[in-house]
């Protein structure tokens, strides 16, 4: 695996570079000496499949490939560093810090991410039995218990008959121990309380469609029951032997995965320090993850209060609280003429900055941040992300050290796009900083 690290086109670092440190005509050209066109997937082969071991039991919008994370873990940490990333999501970095040895502290808005980590970062070391698991997934038939979220409108979202045998085997698997076991389950539960609703589901979006209406009703007209414990069953057992996976090919690893689901990383009191940074931010016209995982959240057990709350703390929904200046944001606002727009561009800026400053300050003094980005377009302007965090961090104390542009082939964003690149994103980019003295 080092080996593709060790090429030397991608480590050879150029001198440390501030932009303040030169003149403005000479900057632009020290810039592009940086950028480089890669592909993560071609410097990381050894992973062949995004959704391997562990990666995939649970959906999330705007995943990390892992090849990225990899990449970032392998050039710039050792084994036994400590990476902070405050905007976990579903946890690829946990999962690939775990993989490769390393120590991971993850923070996310969402209260997912508690969720998710202690299945994704299976730590213990026993193999889990399989007979096990069917004998558990034999009860939910016979379960004696209900649960229904208690979400105000609920109706809305399903058929009266799909919404009471959900409620019946959710009731059972929360009035059971809990353990891998039930967790596998509870994982396969939330795919399915997807799929048999009005919700589309082949996307992380919540939203009604008129097709998936029309699946429903088809639905309703076959055994639906069977099916539902069809999925049920081949959802929990891909996922306990994906869990198997991980366990033996983590046998000798004892690196330690800390998580905070449920908080804003830009006021976190962080209490350690930390080796690198590996993360990427929201996008920034497509923020909206709680409402997103509102389905999900609520099967879990929270409430319309919970959500409202969290909700109002993304990032569209909340004001600047200071102005970030850099050449690149002043440009952009001049060129911009909707204020709704400059507004919105104002508060991204104000709160991806503080939450990844609140985390960067935990740096050690040379540790790398590694920040993925893309190059959205508002109202067709391209919005150069990774320059204006250039920008906004070599005048904080940080040096830029390169840059990675990597085409895009696919991600799963919120909806089904036909076009993969959102808001015509054609690259998606890592930028490289190292933290001054
Ligand atoms: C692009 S996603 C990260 C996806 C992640 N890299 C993965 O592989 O799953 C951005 C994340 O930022 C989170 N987020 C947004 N604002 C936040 C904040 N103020 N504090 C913490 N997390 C936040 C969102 O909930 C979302 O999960």
């Amino acid at each position: 695996m080092k080996a593709h690290y060790e090429n030397k086109d991608m480590t050879e670092q150029l001198p440390l570079f501030s932009v303040d440190d030169v003149t403005a005509a000479s900057k632009d050209d020290e810039i592009d000496k940086r950028i480089q066109l890669i592909s993560f997937r071609e410097l990381v082969p050894e992973i062949k499949d995004t959704r391997y071991l562990t990666h995939a039991i649970f959906y999330y919008p705007a995943k990390f490939i892992p090849h990225v994370v990899r990449y970032a873990l392998g050039a710039f940490t050792k084994a036994g560093d400590w990476v902070v990333d405050p905007f976990a999501g579903s946890g690829t970095v946990g999962v690939e810090a775990y993989l490769c040895k390393r120590n991971a502290f993850l923070l996310d808005l969402n209260p997912l991410l508690n969720y998710m980590i202690p299945l994704k970062v299976r730590t213990e070391k026993e193999r889990l039995r399989e007979d096990r698991l069917s004998q558990i997934l034999d009860g939910l038939e016979k379960s004696r218990h209900h649960f229904t979220p208690a979400w105000s409108n609920i109706a809305y979202w399903y058929p009266p008959e799909m919404l009471e045998t959900l409620s019946s085997y959710w009731g059972f698997i929360k009035n059971s121990e809990r353990n891998a076991y039930t967790a596998i389950i509870e994982s396969a539960l939330l795919k399915v309380s997807k799929h048999f609703s009005y919700a589309e589901h082949r996307t992380p979006k919540l939203f009604r469609s008129k097709s998936k209406r029309k699946y429903v009703e088809e639905l309703l007209r076959t055994d639906w029951v069977e099916k539902l414990k069809r999925m049920i069953s081949s959802h929990s057992l891909e996922t306990i032997r994906n869990l198997n996976d991980f366990a033996t090919l983590t046998s000798h690893h004892n690196s330690c995965v800390e998580f905070k689901g449920g908080v804003d990383s830009s006021y976190y009191p962080f209490q350690q320090e930390f080796d690198a940074l590996i993360t990427s931010p929201p996008y920034l016209q497509a923020q909206e993850y709680i409402r997103t995982a509102k389905m999900e959240l609520f099967w879990l057990g929270s409430d319309d209060e919970e959500i409202r709350g969290l909700s109002r703390l993304e990032i569209p929904y909340r004001k600047a609280d200071r102005v970030i200046q850099t050449p690149t944001l002043e440009t952009i606002r001049t060129e911009l003429t909707r204020t709704d727009l400059i507004k919105l561009l104002d508060s991204y800026f104000c709160h991806t900055i503080n939450a990844l400053e609140n985390s960067m300050n935990q740096l050690k003094v040379n540790a790398t941040a590694c920040i993925f980005i893309g190059n959205p377009l508002i109202d067709g302007i391209k919005v150069e992300i990774w320059r204006i965090l250039m920008e906004y961090f070599t005048n904080n104390g940080y040096f830029f050290e390169n840059l990675y542009e990597d085409r895009i082939k696919n991600r799963q964003l919120f909806g089904t796009r036909k076009n993969k690149n959102p808001d015509g994103m054609k690259s998606e980019f890592l930028l490289i900083l190292r933290k001054g003295q």
